[in-house]
């Protein structure tokens, strides 16, 4: 259906893909986005390529195909930002022209809201001429590379945001593809466990994402420029290539336009528990777990760079 409304579709493997003559600004037929958001589903992302020079407010509105069809925006804006747009997140590699240094570990964007985002776009306005790119591992996938007895495991934890003290499940059931998926954010967590197992988690959580590129569920995507990379937020994790934050200067400059799409529902975790536990108020039941409020929350590694 996809290729009957004239696009090329190209897969990419083992993740994603990039679909060529399209003009977004033009519109596509509906059946043919709802064919494109299921998959993002299934396959993580979509890029949608050629298409250099897109205005801040044709970017918002190509957005506003997926999810909930609004834009849920939660940052600052930066002020090189085209217009001033406040749906649009402008990272890069030189401060001048955008916000340095965003994700650097495994997560899902927006885990500080109930409703986290159910997609997100990565529109590059100009990619760097020696790389920098982003990390993409699918969480269903991930989820069944996982050993029973940790599948197990996973499925009875909720995890707790340091800023918002919104909870989420660790594992969670996918409302498109029906996959169970693991979820959790490396550098906003305040309350779990206690500090060992917490770290254990941790760990083996971003051992999980890291071995996706040899166990077949993750890739490592090089832009273009003009690529518009769409994100299934609540099946896909990511974080951005280490050379995405070397300087301009050695990679050349980077930008990249943020927009962040709203969900249809809740992120909601699972045994009746509530959707906020107060991360700032006393620990509600086991006085030797962790309850850390603020900042990238739980410390589990020593040597690494956490920022959101
Ligand atoms: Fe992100």
């Amino acid at each position: 259906m996809i290729e009957q409304a004239g696009l090329t579709v190209k897969q990419l493997e083992p993740l994603g893909v990039e679909i060529y003559g399209a003009d977004v600004r033009a519109g596509l037929p509906e059946p043919v986005i709802e064919a494109l958001e299921v998959e993002m589903a299934n396959r993580g992302f979509i890029v949608f390529k050629q298409q250099t020079d897109l205005s801040a407010d044709e970017l918002v509105e190509v957005s506003k195909w997926w999810g909930a069809h609004e834009i849920h925006s939660t940052h600052g804006v930066h002020p090189a930002t085209p217009g001033r747009n406040r749906h649009i997140f402008r990272c890069s590699n030189d401060s001048r022209h955008g916000i340095l240094g965003v994700g650097p570990q495994w997560h899902n964007d927006g885990s500080f809201e109930a409703a986290t985002f159910s997609h997100s776009a990565y529109y590059m306005a100009r990619a760097p001429e020696q790389g920098g790119g982003t990390h993409f591992a699918h969480q269903g996938a991930a989820f069944d590379a996982l050993p029973a007895e940790k599948q197990a495991f996973w499925e009875r934890l909720v995890s707790v945001n340091s800023a918002s003290s919104v909870t989420h499940p660790v594992v969670h059931t996918h409302p498109v593809s029906g996959r169970k998926s693991v979820w959790l954010h490396l550098g906003m967590t305040g309350g779990l466990l206690n500090e060992e197992e917490m770290k254990a988690l941790f760990n083996d959580y971003n051992d999980l994402m890291n071995a996706s590129f040899e166990k077949g569920y993750g890739i490592r995507y090089h832009y273009d420029t003009g690529d518009l990379l769409y994100i299934d937020n609540w099946a896909l994790a990511h974080r951005a290539a280490p050379e995405a934050h070397m300087p301009a200067e050695k990679q050349g400059l980077r930008i990249i336009d943020r927009v962040t799409v709203k969900s249809k529902q809740d992120l909601a975790p699972h045994f009746g528990l509530p959707q906020y536990i107060n991360i700032s108020g006393p620990h509600p039941f086991n006085k030797d777990g962790v309850w850390q409020a603020g900042g990238v929350g739980f410390l589990w590694k020593d040597d690494i760079r956490l920022q959101n």
